[in-house]
């Protein structure tokens, strides 16, 4: 491991008020996205979509990471360039998701444990060589009637989250840690507040057994939100004074950045809210608040492309807007009248 180049990709990624863009959906889940829109449910499908986020022109203005499945990192475009040699050549830095998904968690109904440590110390050796600079593992944390989440499964989550933070620094890999509370449920803001804080310190105490380098990592949370399901729905200001207020409890100082996945909020929410973040609250924040963005950043793209070779250009143009809105939220520059442009 060398530690310097760690720490060196690690902040680049969050520099210059970029953020990275999640484009690693599985194939199941990539395939589901698709039939939504209807749009075929097919390799090549996903190959053609994929080409089309890579070659945004513009994109590397306001992207400085782009996380890949384990299909797209071996696939090409068209002319037959790898997808991580385009990508390398705009500038942004490929990244890869190494958890194999979840699974139902034994002995804890309604919970789910992520998988796909075995092999992992060869998986991520091959990932470098390909040109991976950074890792994505993504745990799924479920909020039930104060029933669950269990410390059981937190617990759990939290050690595969460390186990495989240390394994990518030894690769010499930047992990990129994310514990995911899900939005689904009627839970308030106040009950997600606690799980996340709770998740977070776990999360913490099991990198610092793992011997994590703080320094050479990035977090990937949820924003601290009510159920979609909960009555109360808070306003912007009152979400990201949640959320910093628990990530300052919970995130070391020695973390350079917090990159938020978007987890099923709107486009523009997600934008206003990490706006909002940066705004006001920015001269407390000790870590850079950025965004690692899969559906907030790819969704309206996706709706106007349908798989129509005529629509690329359109939906280039939507996913580049939504790029830079999220840039615009990084510096407190993010505005509704930005949405009309
Ligand atoms: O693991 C989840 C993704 O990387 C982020 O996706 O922004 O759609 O929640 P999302």
């Amino acid at each position: 491991m060398n530690a310097q180049e760690l720490i060196d990709t690690a902040k680049k990624l969050v520099t210059g008020d970029k953020g990275l863009l999640a484009m690693d959906e599985s194939n199941p889940t990539c395939n589901k996205r698709f039939a939504k829109v209807g749009i075929p449910q097919t390799e090549e499908m996903r190959r053609a979509y994929r080409e089309l986020i890579i070659t945004t022109p513009g994109l590397n203005e306001s992207i400085s990471g782009a996380i890949l499945s384990d299909e797209t990192i071996r696939q090409h475009k068209k002319g037959g360039t790898p997808f991580v040699k385009a990508i390398t050549d705009t500038g942004i830095i490929p990244g890869i998701k190494v958890d194999a998904g979840t699974k139902d968690m034994a002995g804890h109904p309604g919970e789910k444990i992520t998988e796909g440590l075995d092999g992992l110390g060869e998986r991520l050796t091959e990932y470098g060589q390909m040109g991976a600079r950074f890792a994505k593992w993504r745990a799924v944390i479920v909020i039930d009637d104060g029933l669950v989440p269990s410390r059981g499964c937190i617990e759990a989550n939290a050690q595969a989250l460390a186990r495989y933070a240390a394994l990518c620094q030894e690769a010499g890999i930047v992990p990129v840690v994310e514990p995911e509370i899900l939005m689904d449920g009627d839970h308030t803001l106040e009950r997600c507040f606690q799980v996340t804080e709770e998740v977070l310190h776990t999360v913490f105490d099991q990198l610092y057994r793992q011997r994590v380098m703080l320094e050479g990592m990035l977090l990937k949370p949820n924003m601290v939100l009510p159920g979609l399901a909960c009555l109360k729905q808070e306003t912007v200001n009152e979400v990201a004074d949640a959320t910093v207020i628990c990530l300052l409890r919970a995130v070391p100082a020695a973390v350079p950045g917090i990159t938020f996945l978007s987890g099923g909020q709107s486009a523009e929410l997600a934008s206003a809210r990490l706006n909002a973040m940066n705004g006001g609250l920015k001269s407390r924040l000790p870590w850079a608040l950025s965004f690692s963005f899969a559906r907030a950043i790819q969704q309206p793209a996706l709706e106007i492309w349908q798989g129509e070779e005529s629509h690329v250009l359109a939906a280039q143009q939507a996913l580049y807007h939504r790029a830079k809105c999220n840039r615009a939220a990084r510096r407190g520059e993010y505005s509704a009248a930005m949405e009309k442009t």
